[in-house]
């Protein structure tokens, strides 16, 4: 039985909306979801004794059951009762508690793993399945690329790649949102929206369509649509209503990111990371400079990536 060594990758919400209370307590959504090149890289090696051992030295990544990953383990280890133990060591790159789903797409690596570790088999659909029992974002992490996401968010479509396109995103390294929080805070000041009208959301989430997004941002990697605000019109964040009245700082990042670039600024998932798009490496580099100039805050962190095909992938 051999090591692996998988990547990882963040994923951006280029749209999330809220559509509905669900029985089990989660919310029924129609979300966009991209994968980015900023990634974590994840080592997965037998062990001879039964356990499983977690390293990461990113001082807010916990190395017991409370992390994900762990949780990742410990279902495979209950499934399948493993003919080994197993150590993973994480090397953190997406920022902790961002909106990015860096907790999931290190579940979504050791699920892909120790498959392969101990010669499973696992079909994607299987993999997906189990990561779907841990957490809503698991199976596009596994999947990757860009995708509609529905029910939870783990009822996949797979959508076109648009994978020219470049983003830079911001945050605040001691600031992290509560994703419970922010649902909850949602569902306290707006759900009676939904509720109120509720055909009217059902009737939404059937015919929803991407491709308005989808068009602007193929125009966008063609260089046709620059700032004329197609890309902005089409995305959106639910979640930015709570989010960005209780944290003033993330709404000043999104502003300024906004003032910046004509291509769409955005809050990703349940925040704090707020982002730009940008058709070209150079763009993003101008946008990158511009925010680290308007805020010289060595606390907040600013990063480029590209838009990815894959989710996890063994390297
Ligand atoms: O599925 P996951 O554990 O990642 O979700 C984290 C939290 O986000 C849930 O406990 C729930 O409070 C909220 N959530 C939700 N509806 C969803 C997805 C997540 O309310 N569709």
């Amino acid at each position: 039985m051999r090591a692996y060594s998988l990547i990882a990758p963040a994923k951006i919400n280029l749209y999330l909306e809220i559509v509905g209370d669900r029985p089990d307590g989660y919310h029924e959504l129609i979300m966009i979801l991209q994968s980015i090149s900023l990634a974590d890289r994840l080592y997965l090696r037998p062990l001879s004794v039964d356990k499983i051992r977690l390293h990461c030295d990113h001082p807010k990544v916990p190395r017991d059951h409370t992390n994900l990953a762990y949780r990742a383990a410990e279902l495979m280890f209950q499934k399948f009762s493993g003919p080994t133990g197993v150590e993973i060591i994480i090397d953190k790159q997406i920022p902790v508690g961002a909106g990015l789903a860096g907790g999931s797409a290190d579940a979504a690596a050791v699920l892909a793993g120790i498959d392969l570790m101990w010669d499973l088999g696992l079909t994607q659909g299987e993999l997906q399945e189990l990561g779907a029992q841990l957490g809503s974002d698991i199976p596009f992490c596994l999947q990757g690329g860009m995708a509609l996401a529905l029910g939870r968010g783990e009822v996949l479509s797979p959508l076109p790649d648009v994978d020219r396109l470049f983003v830079v995103l911001g945050k605040y390294r001691s600031l992290s949102v509560s994703t419970p929080w922010a649902y909850n805070q949602y569902r306290t000041q707006f759900g009676h929206t939904y509720r109120q009208d509720q055909a009217a959301r059902d009737m939404r989430h059937q015919q929803f369509s991407s491709g308005a997004l989808l068009k602007a941002l193929t125009q966008l990697a063609k260089g046709t649509n620059q700032g004329d605000g197609k890309v902005s019109q089409s995305l959106h964040n639910d979640l930015e209503q709570v989010v960005l009245p209780a944290y003033p700082q993330v709404q000043q990042l999104r502003e300024q990111f906004q003032r910046l670039e004509g291509s769409g600024t955005l809050m990703s998932g349940s925040g704090p990371t707020v982002f730009a798009l940008a058709e070209s490496q150079l763009a993003a580099e101008r946008i990158r400079d511009a925010v680290q100039a308007a805020f010289p805050d060595p606390d907040l962190g600013v990063w480029i990536a590209r838009f990815c095909r894959n989710g996890v992938q063994v390297v």
